[in-house]
């Protein structure tokens, strides 16, 4: 007897079905009237009295192994029902992935770049006083030079306004830090500027600052030309004399693009060149005001505008697309 109850508690524990009629007649086969637990219960009396104990223990285990082996087939079938009613092949729900905004993918390759040569990104704020945007980097009141970057103010007395370009960090982080410094500086700046095509009213720059003992304009133009190798694949620049008051000297970057398409007439004017950023020597007027001896320590520093660069790397003719959020243009840079 004891075998056999054995051998049904393996049949319960092994059978799998999800066929509803299959697991019926396993019920009726274990748990029905005629079944084999009730069998097994009428034959209890003939066991002898000092089997009982573990007779009794074996039928137990039995059937609480039919009930759980019921309760599973059921949750079971239930399951597979409604597996089978979906179709587990369909795609998901379409989830849309974003991507980063072309001023920001180009922003984060020049900082790579940069931060390759020992660069770190310093930051300052948007909105800020005179000292910082002009009077510091020697721009004084009535300074003709102040004319070309038409300012929105805030308020007047003492000024505060939006600033006009990223200079004003090299000022901010001079005057807390002391050299050697080398410093890259992305940031958004603003200019009373009509919206056109070619330009806005907001825009991003970068700039970089470099301070040390003798820093010369030889180390300033071999650091441009290992930036314009890698971000464009150009090593070919060219300086031409310009005039900031915060340099001196101060020189104007163009890189030699080439005349090998159509393209490259168009956007160098036919010349083949293209202008890129703005840089020079800093002028010892500019350490004097944040208190860095210019006897000891000279440096270099430049500035470019982010949306030109993003412009010419993937042919963009209008920089109000920029600021559009229009998502058929954002789509085109998922992929980078
Ligand atoms: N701040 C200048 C501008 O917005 C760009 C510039 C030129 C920055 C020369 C520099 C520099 O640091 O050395 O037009």
């Amino acid at each position: 007897m004891i075998e056999k109850i054995e051998e049904y508690l393996a049949e319960v524990k092994n059978f799998v079905t999800r066929d509803k009629n299959e697991i019926e007649q396993f019920r009726i086969k274990f748990n029905g009237k005629k079944g084999i637990l009730n069998d097994i219960f009428a034959r209890f009396k003939e066991v002898p009295n000092d089997q009982k104990k573990e007779f009794g223990q074996k039928i137990n285990t039995l059937k609480q192994a039919v009930a759980q082996k019921l309760d599973e087939l059921k949750t079971f079938s239930e399951t597979s029902a409604v597996l089978e009613k979906e179709d587990l092949t369909r795609p998901g729900f379409p989830l849309e992935l974003g991507s980063r905004h072309p001023i920001n993918l180009v922003r984060n390759k020049i900082v790579d770049i940069f931060k390759s040569i020992g660069f770190a990104v310093a930051d300052g704020p948007e909105i800020e006083d005179d000292w910082h945007n002009f009077t510091a980097l020697n721009l004084p009141e009535y300074h003709p030079a102040r004319d070309m970057q038409d300012t929105f103010f805030i308020e007047q007395n003492p000024d505060i306004l939006l600033r006009t370009h990223t200079s004003s960090v090299q000022i901010r982080y001079m005057e807390n830090h002391k050299p050697p410094i080398r410093i890259l500086a992305p940031g958004r700046v603003f200019r009373n500027e009509a919206v056109s095509a070619r330009s806005h009213c907001i825009f991003h720059q970068i700039e970089g600052l470099y301070i040390d003992e003798n820093v010369s304009f030889a180390d300033l133009k071999q650091t441009i030309q290992f930036f314009t190798t890698e971000l464009f694949g150009k090593s070919k620049i060219r300086m031409r004399p310009s005039y900031f008051p915060f340099t001196e000297p101060s020189a104007e970057v163009d890189v030699y693009w080439g005349l090998n398409s159509e393209t490259d007439y168009r956007i160098t004017k036919g010349t083949g060149w293209l202008e890129i950023m703005g840089c020079g020597m800093v002028d010892p007027a500019v350490l004097k005001n944040v208190n860095i001896d210019p006897d000891q320590y000279s440096g270099y520093a430049f500035g470019m505008g982010i949306e030109r660069i993003v412009m010419l790397l993937y042919q963009m003719g209008d920089i109000r697309m920029f600021f559009e959020n229009d998502i058929r243009m954002l789509d085109q840079f998922k992929s980078l």
